[in-house]
């Protein structure tokens, strides 16, 4: 069976509950390819999920933008994957450039986070990338490599994982990588898969692209082999998304 293809949106840091609402709006009255075509899950602030579950219409899904590594618990300011689940939440984004950066999230760290939440029956977008620095000094792959191995050393099963290829010197930059870069880093991450996941876990995993994505760019990133779908950040918060999702039928009759 084909992979289907996966468009994710991003929501990040932003939204009032006004705003919010008005998203949900959009997305609601939205005229998008059916379930069997494309999967669209948005990810709200966690303030916002409960609302945004509520509202949302049923063919789209909700994920975390983040979960503790662990059982809950004294850790001040966490939110666990057992709450999410009790929620009904059923994805949660883990391992985002951002908060690797800037909360020095380790590659082992969001290896285990991945294990945990799978383990608690959330599906996982988990999110790989590299740096200017890194893609300038040619050690992209073995980037990309080092993050995914920390992933697939922890879990055992990649059915309910999503794995995003997102360079972050694309991310909020405006800065997209062109189709051919994305192409490439993410047939390398698929042999990876091959080779040190099997041949299954190779052809069923989807790998998503993100950085920079939008209702412009979308269609062209579609149409390489090995690109699965979107991560969104910035578009996810405009009508444009709507374009986004719909790259999905230039992907079906690619
Ligand atoms: P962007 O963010 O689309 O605003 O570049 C993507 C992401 O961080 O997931």
């Amino acid at each position: 069976m084909g992979r289907k293809f996966f468009i994710g949106g991003n929501w990040k840091c932003n939204g009032t509950v006004e705003e919010v609402k008005k998203i949900v709006t959009v997305l609601n009255e939205a005229e998008v390819p059916s379930e069997d075509i494309v999967e669209v899950v948005v990810s709200p602030p966690f303030v916002f999920l409960p609302l945004v579950k509520s509202l949302l219409r049923s063919d789209f899904q909700v994920a975390a933008q983040n979960c503790w590594i662990r059982r809950g618990g004294a850790f001040t300011g966490e939110i666990s994957a057992e709450m999410l689940v009790n929620l009904g939440i059923p994805w949660v984004i883990l391992g985002h450039s951002e908060r690797r950066s800037l909360l020095a999230e380790s590659n082992e760290f969001v290896g285990d986070k991945v294990a945990y939440a799978l383990s608690q029956g959330l599906k996982v977008i988990a999110c790989v990338g590299e740096t200017l620095e890194q893609r300038e000094s040619g050690s992209t792959m073995a980037v990309v490599a080092a993050q995914t191995k920390a992933i697939a050393e922890k879990v055992s099963s990649w059915d309910n994982i999503v794995l995003a290829y997102e360079p972050v010197w694309a991310i909020g930059t405006g800065k997209v990588a062109t189709p051919a870069q994305a192409q490439e880093v993410h047939c390398e991450l698929r042999k990876w898969l091959h080779d040190n996941a099997g041949d299954e876990v190779a052809a069923s995993t989807r790998i998503i692209y993100g950085g920079s994505v939008n209702g412009a760019n979308c269609k062209e990133l579609t149409t390489q082999l090995d690109v699965d779908g979107f991560l969104v950040g910035g578009a996810s918060l405009k009508p444009e998304f709507i374009d986004i999702i719909k790259s999905a039928t230039v992907k079906k009759s690619a």
